[in-house]
């Protein structure tokens, strides 16, 4: 790593709907910190694919292309963007194809490798010029920033998430959400490289029946621990 920054790293890795990245955003506006949603990463990666004609189900070929499209994060809390190949992505990357794909395209060692290298940059950008950011995703505390003075493990019951995801993607269909989200936790939870799992020196936070504003209160108040030790 070259830039060597001074600012905080919160990592927080949780599965979907548990409430991480309305986490995340909030906590980086109340600290002044940047914001980087690293599952948006591996969205864009596999919609470029699914734009052209990869197939998704190939580890080989997805593998092949990892390095072309170029992919752009602005990590602004208060408007967060994605880009690939300077083409704004932000709403394709939340459709159903992507969806349905992205766990695929993430278990590809080669993808994993390219995107946490950049995830690593940007972290050592935001350390250098900001106070520091705010990560979140599925490795997070166990490979891409394992050594974060603050990690969080965001956790919920499978039905408060798949309420919250309804809402979020405007469904009434909560049974269908609910199948989706433990469909993708078991991709992601079980496959060979970086699966997503709770360290020990993680801190588990259940938000079940917390509101996202008690969320962010005890997210903020173990930031300000971390940085009084
Ligand atoms: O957080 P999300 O639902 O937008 O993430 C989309 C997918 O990307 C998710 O199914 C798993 C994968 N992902 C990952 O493998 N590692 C990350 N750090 C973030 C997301």
């Amino acid at each position: 790593m070259s830039a060597q920054g001074t600012g905080i790293v919160i990592a927080i890795d949780g599965p979907s709907g548990s409430g991480k990245s309305s986490t995340a955003k909030g906590v980086a506006k109340a600290r002044a910190l940047r914001y980087l949603d690293t599952g948006a990463m591996y969205r864009a990666l596999t919609w470029w694919m699914l734009h052209h004609g990869v197939d998704v189900h190939d580890p080989v070929s997805v593998a092949a292309n990892v390095e072309r499209p170029i992919i752009t994060m602005g990590t602004d809390p208060d408007a967060p963007t994605v880009a690939v190949d300077g083409r704004d992505v932000a709403t394709a990357i939340r459709g159903k194809e992507v969806t349905t794909n992205v766990s695929a395209v993430s278990a590809v060692p080669e993808v994993r490798e390219s995107l946490v290298r950049t995830q690593r940059e940007i972290i050592e950008a935001a350390r250098a010029e900001s106070a520091g950011i705010v990560v979140e995703g599925r490795d997070i505390t166990t490979v891409v920033a394992p050594d974060a003075p603050v990690k969080l493990f965001i956790t919920a019951s499978a039905e408060a998430r798949a309420q919250r995801r309804s809402k979020e993607v405007q469904t009434v269909d909560v049974a269908a959400t609910q199948a989706d989200l433990i469909r993708r936790d078991e991709l992601d939870s079980s496959r060979a490289h970086s699966p997503l799992t709770r360290t020990a020196d993680a801190t588990e936070l259940d938000t079940t029946g917390l509101t996202l504003a008690e969320v962010i209160a005890l997210v903020l108040q173990l930031a300000e621990e971390a940085q009084v030790k």
